[in-house]
């Protein structure tokens, strides 16, 4: 029931020195001048998570011009503005005070990718904030004069000057908006240009450093070699050109520092869009590439890894290979099919987390270790078929192996951080000089078989609760299970990272029991979350949500060590 501002004031007068727990008579809906505010879970402790608050304005009274939220792509870049600028402006406000999280302001909001997420959302003509308040204490009675300051000054200051039109910067936000729209129709354009990847001209690639995701100062723009440049007109920035990496196989090369992984990082991001100023914008990927490396240790459950793996010593089956500790290449073998079983449409392979006895092998070890001896196929022989077979292209930074020259469609070099096209060069050392190689990747590339989960492999439940929970940007607790995500690259957000971990849920209650394999299920549940929102996942409202991609999303069940497979 919705009450008076004035009565929650009231309230919290009342509780002023009373137990912490008092604040629990908060929970409700209050009406401000132009907002209300629901306090929609109250904190058991000042240590606990903070109390869940949510923001709820009609978006009209923002001001907010209406052709910025017009169609899905602009409410959603529209919303993660939002709780940008909403974000900054609790910074501004939020402070300590008392114990624990007293007087703590926070919103969960993007970095260098634009997803969309839960913590801004727009649903009709309402916007949504979510955000979280540590509600203030000392020791653990109440502060009520600290509360009111949060709830009555710093709560309407902050969305005043987060939220409302006038207070924003205009050419900002119709900027994040619309080159958001941009690069999203540039990714859906990409296969009609028979391309898989976009790399902007003057794009700034690299990153400060490896654990910090904003560009590099005085990083040397991307230049486009003009063999593979493309023009696109776009609706926002008009015309756009840049780098096409045509379908097939392409190989990056180059010496060794001279920025080929770089140029690989940049076209696994490219399956979101980046936020002005990022240096990566208009960097577009096929969103179906998926990263695949070595990740020897992890479990792997019935997959069919024959295309690659035969003979395993001890006679071990690898037409649904099992093993609770993989090597280096049954775990490469084993994300590479999983990856084509779930859909992807693009492979990106660095040699530099590869197993090279999985990439290489060349005349001399064919010569020494025979064929009858050596259980693994190459991917030298197998990356072509792949593409003949499945349509399925592939990136591969390679500067260790030209044997590799034979089978590439496209060759790029990397020189002092500058791409040039090989191709022709290549092809003429391929002919000048052979491997002496016998091919042994057989006819065809072999087939990929949908697996169907058993429902016992998910159980969420431990001490008699639900429990799910991100601890980190790559791990998930999904019961008494810990699910390692380190080797997944291109999960971004702590929020994509909780999100699947509520998906599993979701995916094994409502649609592991009626559809025949998994890739069926998750399609029908990422469907779900297209269609209703990410808010469905969960019983009540929390705005820690970003949207994840299929790909991770099966990624993490393929490494729950408790997946039984049918
Ligand atoms: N355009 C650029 N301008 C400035 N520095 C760059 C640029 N591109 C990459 N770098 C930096 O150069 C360094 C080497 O890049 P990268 O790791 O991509 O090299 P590499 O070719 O993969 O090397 P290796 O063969 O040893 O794996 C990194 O520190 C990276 O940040
Ligand atoms: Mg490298």
């Amino acid at each position: 029931m919705l009450k008076e501002a004035a009565h929650l004031r009231g309230i919290l007068k009342g509780l002023n020195g009373r137990g912490y727990k008092a604040y629990k008579k908060l929970e409700g809906e209050y009406e401000f001048s132009w907002y209300h505010l629901s306090i929609d879970h109250v904190q058991g402790d000042p240590f606990a998570s903070p109390s869940r608050f949510t923001l709820i304005v009609p978006i009209e009274k923002t001001g907010i011009p209406k052709a910025l939220f017009s169609n899905k792509r602009r409410n959603i870049a529209l919303c993660d503005f939002l709780a940008r600028s909403f974000k900054k402006e609790t910074e501004r406000f939020s402070g300590r005070c008392g114990t624990g999280h007293s007087c703590q302001i926070y919103i969960e909001a993007g970095r260098q990718e634009i997803l969309e997420r839960n913590s801004v959302v727009l649903n009709g003509n309402n916007l949504e904030v979510r955000f979280f308040v540590g509600l203030p204490a000392h020791g653990r009675s109440i502060l009520a004069n600290k509360a009111e300051e949060v709830i009555f000054h710093h709560i309407p200051s902050i969305a005043e000057r987060g939220l409302v039109y006038k207070n924003l910067n205009k050419r900002q936000i119709e900027e994040h908006v619309y080159s958001y729209e941009d690069q999203e129709i540039l990714r859906q354009r990409l296969s009609e240009l028979n391309i898989v990847s976009f790399i902007r001209e003057g794009a700034i690639l690299p990153r400060k450093s490896g654990v910090e995701d904003r560009p590099l100062k005085g990083a040397i723009p991307f230049v486009c070699p003009k063999e593979l440049k493309i023009e696109i007109e776009l609706p926002y920035r008009g015309r756009v050109s840049g780098m096409g990496i045509p379908v097939g196989v392409t190989l990056i090369v180059g010496g060794g520092f001279h920025g080929k992984s770089t140029l690989l990082q940049a076209i696994e991001r490219g399956v979101y869009s980046h936020i002005p100023g990022d240096g990566r914008e208009y960097v577009v990927t096929d969103p179906r590439a998926l990263k695949i490396r070595a990740e020897d240790g992890r479990s792997v459950v019935k997959v069919d890894i024959s295309p690659f793996i035969n003979n395993l010593p001890l006679g071990k089956d690898t037409s649904s290979f099992f093993t609770e500790n993989a090597s280096g290449s049954t775990s490469q073998a084993a994300n590479i099919i999983e990856a084509l079983e779930i859909g992807a449409r693009v492979l990106l392979i660095d040699e530099d987390t590869s197993a090279t006895n999985f990439m290489i092998r060349d005349k001399r070890m064919q010569s020494l270790v025979k064929k009858e001896k050596e259980p693994i196929s190459p991917f030298i022989d197998k990356v072509g078929q792949l593409y003949r077979e499945f349509g399925v292209s592939t990136i591969l930074v390679m500067g260790g192996c030209g044997d590799y020259f034979d089978i590439a469609d496209t060759v790029i070099m990397m020189d002092s951080y500058r791409p040039y096209v090989v191709t022709e060069m290549a092809r003429e050392i391929a002919r000048k000089y052979s491997t002496g190689r016998i091919n042994e990747g057989g006819e065809k590339f072999g087939s990929i078989r949908q697996r169907k989960p058993l429902p016992e492999s998910f159980n969420p439940i431990r001490s008699e609760k639900v429990k799910i929970e991100a601890k980190g940007l790559k791990t998930i607790i999904f019961g008494r299970q810990v699910i390692d995500l380190s080797a997944l690259e291109q999960l971004v957000d702590i929020g994509q990272t909780r999100a699947i971990g509520y998906l599993i849920n979701y995916y094994a209650k409502k649609y592991l029991k009626n559809t025949n394999s998994l890739k069926d299920g998750l399609e029908k549940t990422m469907a779900d979350i297209e269609k209703y929102g990410l808010d469905i996942v969960l019983p009540y409202r929390i705005g820690n949500l970003a949207r994840p991609r299929i790909e991770e999303l099966a990624g993490a069940i393929n490494r729950l060590r408790s997946l039984k497979i049918r």
